[in-house]
Order: structure tokens, then sequence, then C-alpha cells
């Protein structure tokens, strides 16, 4: 498939956490249109099985392609996990995948100082060991400590980020042993930019904490870039789809987005 510049990327994650990525994106590379696919129908992904996440990764980034993209970014930390060595493998001739684990994961290997690693993420991403399996093949000498924080993207989702009854929660998962001597935090999902100042005020401050989100929009902006691929003028205005449509899930698009952004219904499922 030969691609252009002028094609839109898309951008899909579980739900509305993603536009954290999307943001990173637009801020990057403003010519750039998005297309934006949150999976509200199937949200959380962090709780689902890989086969699952799978499939669902699958219809999604059919409708991407559909749609005319010629890139799809994999925003979910969940299903980059489980989908992005699948989607990448089937698609590699047509159009271009990227994750948001690839990309953070070079960033910590090239810092010298960092040997003891910390990683914090939903359950799927934490049971995938992707992590871990693409540290021992660029660094094995590194030592990771995963954690799996899932009562994180409930409270932010629900606009806690900024509130001090997340502090208590954050306190348990952040202030434990296995975290003690860690260089680095890793943090593996969406929805934790939107609390870095929070766990930073919980570490030393030597502690570098790497946001996946700017990691990832940079890989993006290197690739096109060196494909000839980035757009110098965006076409027309930014997408945004979902698979169930609330005036919850409009309104939440403030937090990860800092602006609310019009949702439209995507029926890829068929909800009975
Ligand atoms: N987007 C998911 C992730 O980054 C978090 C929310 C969910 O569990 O679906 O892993």
């Amino acid at each position: 498939m030969k691609l252009n510049k002028s094609q839109p990327i898309g951008v899909f994650d579980s739900g509305i956490g993603g536009l954290t990525v999307a943001n990173a994106i637009s801020k990057l590379l403003p010519n750039e249109k998005l297309i934006y696919f949150g999976d509200t129908a199937h949200l959380p992904y962090g709780d689902k099985s890989a086969r699952a996440i799978k499939q669902y990764s699958y219809i999604i980034t059919d409708f991407l392609i559909e749609k005319g993209c010629k890139a799809i970014v994999i925003a979910c930390n969940s299903a980059t996990a489980v989908s992005y060595r699948f989607l990448h493998e089937m698609y590699k001739d047509d159009i271009h995948i990227f994750g948001v684990i690839h990309p953070v994961v070079l960033a910590v290997t090239q810092d010298e100082s960092i040997k003891k690693i910390g990683i914090i993420g939903t359950q799927a991403t934490v049971q995938s060991g992707v992590y871990e399996s693409l540290f021992k093949q660029q660094k094995p000498e590194l030592e990771i400590t995963s954690l799996a924080t899932p009562l994180l993207a409930p409270m932010i989702e629900a606009g806690f980020a900024p509130n001090s009854t997340i502090d208590g929660v954050l306190q348990y998962y952040i202030n434990r042993k296995e975290f003690e001597d860690i260089d680095a935090l890793i943090l593996a999902c969406t929805h934790y930019p939107l609390i870095k100042d929070k766990i930073a005020d919980l570490l030393p401050p030597h502690v570098k904490i790497f946001d996946n989100t700017i990691y990832a929009a940079r890989e993006v902006q290197l690739e096109l870039q060196r494909l000839y691929l980035l757009s110098n003028k965006k076409s027309s205005e930014n997408e945004f789809y979902v698979s169930d449509y609330t005036e919850n899930f409009e309104q939440t698009t403030q937090i990860f987005y800092g602006e609310k952004i019009k949702l439209e219904l995507a029926k890829i499922w068929k909800l009975s």
C-alpha cells in the first residue's frame, strides 16, 4: 500500500485515557490529523484476558485502516502489551504500527545511571511480562520490579487526580520495600501522567519518572520523519470516536485532553 503524508494517524485505547497519548502527539506534531478511537464499550482492558484484548485491538485497527490512516498508535499499555507484536507482524507491509512500550524501554536502557527500575500498570500489562522480556533483551543486568496498581485508573477517571483521597492509595502502592532503592519508575498506563507529581512527591528526588506518552510521541515523529511521511499541513480537524457513548465519557475527555471534546459513536460492535 502506498502511503502519503496527508493521511491521518490513528490512535486507539480502551477508553478515554489514551487521550493523554493523543495530546502528546498533537502537541509535538500539530500538522498531523488524528483519528482517535476509545473502546468505551469494553473498558477497562486492564482486567481483561489477552485473548479478548487482542480481538478488540484487531477490529479497531481494521476500523482505523478503513478510515485511511497511515500509522496507528496503540495508546493503551494493556493493548500494547498483548497486541503490539501480532498487529505489527500482520500489518508491517501496509501501515506503521506503534505502541507505547518499546520507546520508553529504549529511553530507560540508554540512561547509564539506571540500575533498578520500578514499573506500575494494569493487571494485563504486568501479567504480560512484556517490559521484563524487553529489558532482558536490551539490558539483562537491569533489575525490574513491576506492580499492578488497578485502583489508580478508575480513580483518575472519576476525577480524583487532583484530590487527596488518592494519596492514601498511592502511598500503599509506592511506599513498599520492592520500590525502596529504584532509580527510575515507569508510568505504564495511559492515566498515570495525571498523577505524576503526586508520585514524584512519594519518591526520593533522584528517582527518574518515565512518562510513556512523551517517548511514544517522539518515536512517531522520528519514524514518520525517516519515512518522509510527516505532514506539513493539517488536512482537517481531528476526529474522536467511541464504541459506546455517554455524556459522562464526553465530560471525562476534559481530564485527559485538557479540553472537552465532541465524541462520535462508531458502531463497530453489535451491542444487544
Ligand atoms: N488504557 C489502559 C492502559 O493504559 C488503562 C485503562 C484500562 O484498564 O482500560 O493500560
